[in-house]
């Protein structure tokens, strides 16, 4: 092949990379804090990050000017020869509380092309003692029981239409607030969930329509999770048991002048439509009643010093989807399918008879049977009722949500028009990553992921959306945050959690199971600082380090991840191991023992092999964060320790010759993907993994513990096609068993659906779990073959991993530096391979059957180059029943010459019905001749 001029010859074997020849630099995703033009902003020091892309390859930015002003300039950097451009500490002058900041950024790159631009911030009020003399918290004085939501009206007359006006606001419970009639904005569930007592957001609005004159502001408030029923068998007011607000509206006029609006005793209370409102068990509104003045707010003693402004990004409606099918049911039910498992509301838009009752219930699925099925919803009613005014209404619930793909609607009158729609809502992340392959079914499965985490992502990280549960889990935090990662920006969302988490955190127990900690205070509190669960204070601020490669997170959280640790060494015994009190183990692991004894919930894997195997992560965890945050001392102790607690490990869990006491596939994953046994035995121990998945048809048999990194230990330790064919495993268990049954998010058990349609009776059963998206993860990083090589992707590896089935895969990852894409191709005897390389980073780019890795700078290239492989699914695969490989003809002779007994054998009748796969498991080293058995029959065309 020869090199053309508008072509580059990168290597020998004649690859080539396309690229336009037009100079330009451009600045483009200018954020503070992760945030574009946020208001409302309450950190003292900032950081800004910008983005660059160039028509240039091998482009990074040489040079860097910022300048703040607020008219004047108070900050001004001078050109800092530097290549950094993530995450720049703002080291200027004091910042003053709501105040509009410019902030401009030159940049020069390595070709002396430059590019500018300019974003705008507006702090807060810095400290919640702002609304002191200005606003004071009000309540409603209902009775304790009364479920009604109070709505607080406060009515003004401003001098003139304001240049500015803002709208600080709070509330213990949930609130919503408008403005002359109109919501203030598009967003929900403010002011978010977090561990109240110690943290409280308050939210900045924008308000735009106010009048000279006369102009209402106007709260309704939801008991939500401040008061309202949580947990298990849901109990109220965990954190108190009434609801209050706080706010001040600022108005400023153009010559200056300041006005405040604040809550104090001057507002009063009315009652609205909303009759009843509840987390788990929905709205009922009721628009036939007036309005009903009930008397004057009054004050509410309740501190500032907990405010702190909106961390995380709010929740808003991302999705609305019309119905696909309305239907009746087998049983006479009046059914509408959305045809997506989702998290949010209905939105109903009807016109009814005065006094007319729509009751709207919500599940995730239907049974066998076609029918409605509520059976695991747990204690959550996931109801709303509308009683209707007669006038045409467009209604949805506010301080409730569901997890559901269809509703069941009761009093519609016959012939009578009816619309609704589903709302998705969901915290309002960037989104950042993207996947798609060859095969429908992955790319599914992918979607399911995808929902998953959104539907999951309500504020906080929940385990599911639907039951009477919905809390922060931290044990799924830790399982799926590192697959999150590559969906969305993750960090406003979890940094408000992690502080969450730190808040929460109690020294004695190390760390609570759900955050915020809703559970210690009811009858599981015994159940904290279990391994794994309590991991997400280390593995999710660990996590966020390397992917947007922010130090400030991991040393804010350095204290939290270090109480973690301290307390699971303070569990340890003499001999150096972690061995007492509660662990939930290898969660729904499907080998446990089903003798009805034990818990059918916990895998098989001995509770403190996985307990010490998680302890070791987390002090590789701590030394690796001690290094990056310049903690010497720390480093060298949790180094040493992790020393220690590995070779007491060895001493208990390995025997001499490399064996694993109690050998699951979830041992083996951890002791290989957590680096835990010597380099030596590694290679049997992929192999034993390999035959048990074998011996298992095929299937995996771990849970909550061993599913996220099953699949890359196996890539990671040369059985890279075992775990191709785990993830195209369409048969329980397996991810695409869920899509095969129509599962349109991820389970929360492999069998959570049998395969005759029927419900797993086990009551803790959702359909939108995301822990076992983890796969996500090997997806990307395996099968993509997109690996950070250093924190926040400045230099990432890519290097496709081929597996058969699967003729093609594409990315694309917003990483802090800008877009990398990488998608490759093998099909018809040609493998292509595209990558972008985002200005200012680095890739190792190792093509599929090339040896050589390729270390390239930014640009985009293209490489394509012949080859033999065929990655379509063969006909015949270890998969196959052996009868069909004994009948055979093109296997036949092989079988008589090199296995002549084999046929005459009587116990032959017994596994005939069974995949080849499974003999593996009483002559692993048949393997190479049973491969070679189906190369014959594949090539035969018979
Ligand atoms: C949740 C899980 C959670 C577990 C603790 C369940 O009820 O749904 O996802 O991690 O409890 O084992």
């Amino acid at each position: 092949m020869t090199c053309e001029s508008d072509k580059i010859c990168r290597a020998e074997y004649a690859l080539r990379a396309f690229r336009k020849e037009v100079r330009m630099l451009k600045l483009y995703d200018l954020t503070i804090e992760y945030k574009t033009e946020p208001i409302g902003l309450d950190e003292m020091q900032p950081r800004f990050s910008w983005k660059l892309k160039s028509d240039r390859n091998d482009t990074w930015q040489s040079a860097y000017r910022i300048t703040v002003s607020t008219g004047e300039v108070i900050w001004d950097t001078g050109r800092v020869e530097n290549s950094q451009s993530v995450l720049i500490e703002y080291m200027g002058e004091v910042l003053e509380a709501r105040t509009v900041y410019t902030w401009n950024v030159t940049v020069w790159d390595n070709h002396g092309e430059s590019a500018f631009a300019s974003a705008v911030f507006e702090t807060g009020l810095l400290t919640g003692t702002a609304f002191e003399g200005n606003a004071r918290w009000i309540t409603h004085g209902f009775l304790k029981d009364d479920t009604v939501s109070p709505v607080f009206i406060r009515r003004f007359t401003a001098p003139a239409v304001p240049v500015r006006a803002r709208l600080y606001a709070t509330a213990l419970g949930l609130y919503e607030a408008e403005v002359n009639g109109v919501k203030v904005d598009d967003t929900y569930f403010a002011p978010g969930w977090t561990s109240y007592h110690k943290r409280l957001q308050y939210q900045t609005y924008s308000v735009e329509n106010l009048r000279e004159g006369e102009n209402e502001l106007r709260f309704t408030l939801g008991k939500g999770w401040y008061a309202g029923a949580l947990g298990f068998t849901p109990t109220p007011n965990h954190y108190g048991d009434t609801t209050a607000l706080l706010s001040m509206l600022i108005l400023t006029y153009a010559d200056g002048t300041e006005q405040v609006i604040g809550t104090d005793d001057d507002c009063t209370v009315s009652t609205g439509p909303i009759r009843f409102s509840e987390l788990y068990d929905g709205e009922t509104q009721d628009w036939t009643l007036p309005e009903t003045l009930i008397g004057k707010a009054t004050v509410f003693e309740h501190g500032l010093e907990s405010l702190t402004a909106q961390e995380n990004e709010p929740v808003r409606c991302l999705v609305r989807l019309p119905v696909s099918r309305e239907f009746t049911a087998p049983n006479g039910d009046h059914l509408f399918d959305f045809a997506q498992n989702l998290t949010g509301w209905t939105e109903v838009k009807i016109t009814g008879r005065p006094g007319q009752k729509l009751v709207l219930r919500h599940a995730e699925s239907l049974d066998e049977n076609g029918n409605f099925y509520t059976g695991n919803l747990s204690f959550a009613k996931a109801t709303d009722t509308y009683i209707l005014n007669g006038e045409e209404q467009i209604l949805r619930p506010h301080f409730t949500f569901h997890g559901f793909r269809y509703v069941c609607l009761n009093g519609l009158e016959e012939g009578q028009q009816i619309e609704l729609t589903a709302c998705h809502l969901a915290s309002d992340l960037k989104a950042a990553g993207s996947f798609t392959c060859s095969d429908e079914r992955v790319n599914r499965l992918q979607q399911n992921i995808v929902w998953g985490q959104r539907d999951n992502y309500l504020d906080v990280p929940t385990d599911c959306p639907q039951r009477s549960e919905r809390l922060g889990w931290t044990g799924d935090a830790t399982a799926y945050t590192p697959t999150a990662v590559f969906h969305q920006n993750i960090m406003p969302f979890m940094r408000k959690w992690l502080r969450d988490l730190a808040a929460d955190q109690n020294p004695e127990t190390g760390m609570a199971q759900v955050v915020p900690d809703v559970l210690s205070d009811g009858a599981t509190g015994g159940q904290n600082g279990s391994a794994y669960w309590g991991d997400a204070a280390t593995v999710v601020p660990w996590t966020l380090y390397e992917t947007y490669g922010d130090k400030r997170v991991l040393a804010e959280q350095y204290d939290s991840m270090k109480i973690w640790t301290e307390y699971v060494r303070r569990q340890c015994g003499e001999n150096g191991l972690w061995q007492t009190g509660f662990q939930y183990g290898d969660w729904l692991g499907l080998d446990a023992e089903m003798n009805g004894l034990g818990d059918e919930r916990k895998g098989a894997t001995d509770d403190y092999f996985v307990a010490n195997a998680c302890y070791l992560r987390t002090l590789q965890i701590m030394a690796d964060s001690a290094a990056v945050l310049g903690l010497k001392e720390d480093e060298i102790l949790y180094r040493e320790l992790r020393e220690k607690v590995l070779a007491a490990f060895r001493r208990e869990y390995v025997t001499l010759t490399g064996r694993l006491v109690s050998e699951t596939q979830t041992a083996m994953t951890l002791a290989l993907y957590f680096d835990l046994v010597e380099e030596q035995f590694k290679e049997d121990i992929a192999a034993r993994l390999e035959q048990n998945i074998a011996a298992h048809k095929t299937h995996l048999t771990t849970g909550f513990i061993g599913t996220p990194y099953l699949c890359l230990a196996l890539s990671d330790n040369g059985k890279h096609a075992v775990a191709g064919k785990l993830l195209l495993q369409e048969e329980n268990p397996g991810w695409l068993y869920e899509v095969k049954m129509g599962a349109t998010t991820v389970w929360e058990r492999w069998n959570s659906i049998l395969p005759d349609g029927s419900f797993n009776p086990a009551n803790m059963n959702s359909l939108n779990h995301y822990a076992y998206g983890a796969i996500g993860s090997w997806l990307y990083t395996r099968l993509s073959g997109l690996r950070r090589l250093e924190p926040g992707y400045r230099k990432f590896a890519v290097a496709p991993g081929f597996i058969k089935g699967i003729t093609r895969a594409e990315l694309s990852y917003e990483s802090v530096y800008g877009t990398i894409e990488t998608a490759w191709k093998c099909e018809n005897g040609k493998i292509t391979v595209d990558l972008t390389v985002p200005v200012g980073t680095t890739a190792l780019l190792t093509l599929p059957e090339k040896d050589e890795t390729l270390e390239i700078g930014s640009g985009s290239y293209h490489y394509e180059y012949e080859t033999t492989t065929r990655l379509e699914q063969d006909r015949y695969t270890m998969e196959t029943l052996l009868r069909v490989m004994l009948q055979h003809p093109a296997a036949q002779p092989i079988i008589r010459q090199y296995m002549p007994d084999m046929l005459d054998n009587p116990m032959i009748q017994y596994v005939m019905e069974e995949p080849i796969s499974s003999l593996l498991a009483y002559a692993a080293e048949a393997k190479p001749l049973y491969e070679m058995i189906l190369k014959v029959m594949n090539e035969s065309g018979i």
